[in-house]
């Protein structure tokens, strides 16, 4: 049963982006900003190659990573958790949340005190306790709502529980919601409700709930579930998804509970993805420019690590990731544009670096990829660089360089080999045999299709090819034209094709990349190559 668990370190920025500067951020690196605190400890995430990520050379490097590691950079326009987590999840957003700066214009407000019947307070960016203990009492007067926002895009109200009962608080949280869509569609409105007396002072409850802008395309999650497959969000996952393509969630109240509830969803039987967002480094440390108390938070994570691992099982896949930076030294509070750090592992996965990737989104399709799921995005699966050679893969390999050994190729001294799995699970090989005549020479890939077809086998689920000079395999040697057209007519465009590249070595692709657009039998009315 294939799992991949997702899990976001909250603001764990790699380095920042070249267009920081766009989004106010200069000298931020969040992760080598923490790592300057004596309470940093970095041994497990040393382990997995975290120091060998692009832009990280301020880390040990390790020469044995466990996990295949990536620096990626966001697509989204962008610095928030909302869209950070879409383009995880496969959609870029081309524009920002709206952010209120100067408090919500006439348009906004007046709508809202008309849904309400009731006028509004304050309205400006405020911190939630000044905005209850300024504006408490005027509120308890006069019934107004106190209406206020973040640098973050968010419309909150707080209201006093005596005053507005909690549920026509959520009431009124779900016209607001309604009514800021489009222009004024703000990350989230959250109620926020307090108890208290003006003499006695004001402190919020924990009845304060989130009401999130849905994303705005079908996310991973969304498709996951549809297929049926276990879609699990631990932590503020539901949120920032508005509750949609999950098909299980636990709201977590720390990365401690968060870490905890990980470790048990390895004990659950499910096929599908467990997405965990540890949201105490961004809350908790990075908005509050605490620098030892993000250090300290990355140490527990660190340390937690190998209890994770040790669980898993033969076809889990962990990915740890973050959605965007919060530096906590620098010159402000908010977000901070940075790269992510990727790193992937378990028993699928080859640790390799990959470099700098574009993209968020590579993480939603190679979890698509992985877990067999249709989704299609706009970035690509990192699957066919990462994933170890499977069963199959390694005998169709061996299949192909022992059939190169028969080549009869006196002519020009190339010697091919090609391999076709079978759907019924047999393997039909063959090689390339010349003729003094030169024309009617074949092809290794032709002689094992043919020689599958006359043994009545014509439906093909993988295919290898090697060749060089002599028989040595110095580099890939791709199918020729006249193979390709002839593999168009039995194989369909998502047949994986393995070229080898050295006795132990190959690179994956697919029918459909080596001829897009091929002359296939539809054309001339036959519906599925192969059949
Ligand atoms: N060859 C193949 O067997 N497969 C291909 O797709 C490309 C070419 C053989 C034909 C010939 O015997 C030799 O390689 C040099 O072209």
């Amino acid at each position: 049963m294939k799992r991949v668990f997702l899990i976001v370190l909250d603001s764990l920025g790699a380095g920042q982006m070249p267009d920081a500067p766009v989004f106010g951020d200069r000298d931020c690196h969040t992760l080598k900003r923490i790592a300057g605190s004596k309470k940093f400890a970095f041994n497990f995430m040393n382990k997995m190659g975290m120091g060998n990520i692009d832009g990280q050379e301020f880390l040990p490097r390790e020469e044995k990573p466990l996990a295949a590691v990536a620096r990626v950079a966001e697509l989204s326009c962008g610095k928030d958790s909302t869209i950070g987590h879409w383009e995880i999840a496969g959609v870029v957003s081309p524009a920002p949340l709206p952010t209120y700066p100067d408090g919500f214009p006439p348009e906004v407000t007046d709508e809202f005190t008309k849904l309400t019947g009731r006028g509004i307070l304050l309205n400006k960016p405020y911190s939630g306790t000044d905005a209850i203990r300024e504006y408490g009492r005027e509120h308890m007067e006069t019934g107004k709502l106190i209406v206020y926002t973040s640098a973050d895009s968010v419309f909150q109200i707080a209201a006093h529980e005596d005053i507005v009962p909690v549920e026509t608080l959520y009431e009124y949280c779900r016209l607001a919601r309604n009514m800021l869509q489009g222009k004024h569609g703000v990350g989230r409105v959250i109620a926020r409700p307090f108890v208290g007396t003006p003499e006695e002072g004001f402190t919020r409850t924990y009845n304060r709930r989130d009401f999130s802008l849905e994303a705005p395309e079908e996310t991973v999650l969304d498709r996951l579930a549809a297929e049926g497959k276990t879609v699990y969000g631990i932590g503020k996952i539901e949120d920032l998804f508005a509750h949609r393509g999950l098909t299980k969630s636990i709201h977590t109240g720390s990365n401690t509970e968060g870490m905890a509830k990980a470790l048990e969803a390895l004990d659950l039987d499910f096929e599908g993805l467990c997405f965990v967002n540890l949201v105490d480094f961004d809350a908790k440390y990075g908005h509050r420019q605490d620098v030892d108390g993000y250090a300290a938070a990355f140490a527990e994570f660190d340390a937690w690590l190998p209890s994770f691992l040790a669980k898993m099982r033969d076809e889990d896949i962990l990915m740890i990731t973050a959605d965007h930076g919060c530096d906590p030294g620098d010159s402000h509070t908010d977000h901070t544009r940075e790269y992510i750090p990727l790193l992937i592992c378990g028993k699928p996965v080859k640790p390799l670096n990959l470099g700098t990737i574009e993209g968020f989104a590579t993480i939603a399709a190679t979890v698509a990829d992985y877990l067999g799921s249709s989704y299609k995005c706009g970035s690509k699966s990192l699957l066919p660089i990462i994933a170890k050679p499977s069963k199959d893969e390694k005998a169709l390999v061996k299949a192909a360089l022992e059939a190169m050994e028969k080549s009869y190729s006196p002519y020009s001294g190339f010697k091919v080999g090609a391999a076709l799995l079978a759907e019924n699970g047999e393997i039909y090989s063959g090689c390339n045999i010349e003729n003094a005549a030169y024309s009617p020479s074949v092809c290794a890939e032709r002689t094992a299709i043919f020689k599958a077809v006359s043994e009545g086998v014509s439906s093909f689920k993988m295919l290898a090819v090697c060749g060089g000079k002599g028989g040595k395999v110095k580099g890939v040697f791709p199918p020729c034209g006249v193979c390709r057209q002839v593999i168009a007519e039995f194989c369909s465009p998502d047949m994986p094709v393995l070229l080898i590249s050295g006795r132990n070595s190959f690179e994956r692709t697919t029918f459909g990349a080596l001829l897009p657009g091929a002359f296939s039998p539809s054309f001339m009315g036959k519906s599925d190559a192969g059949k």
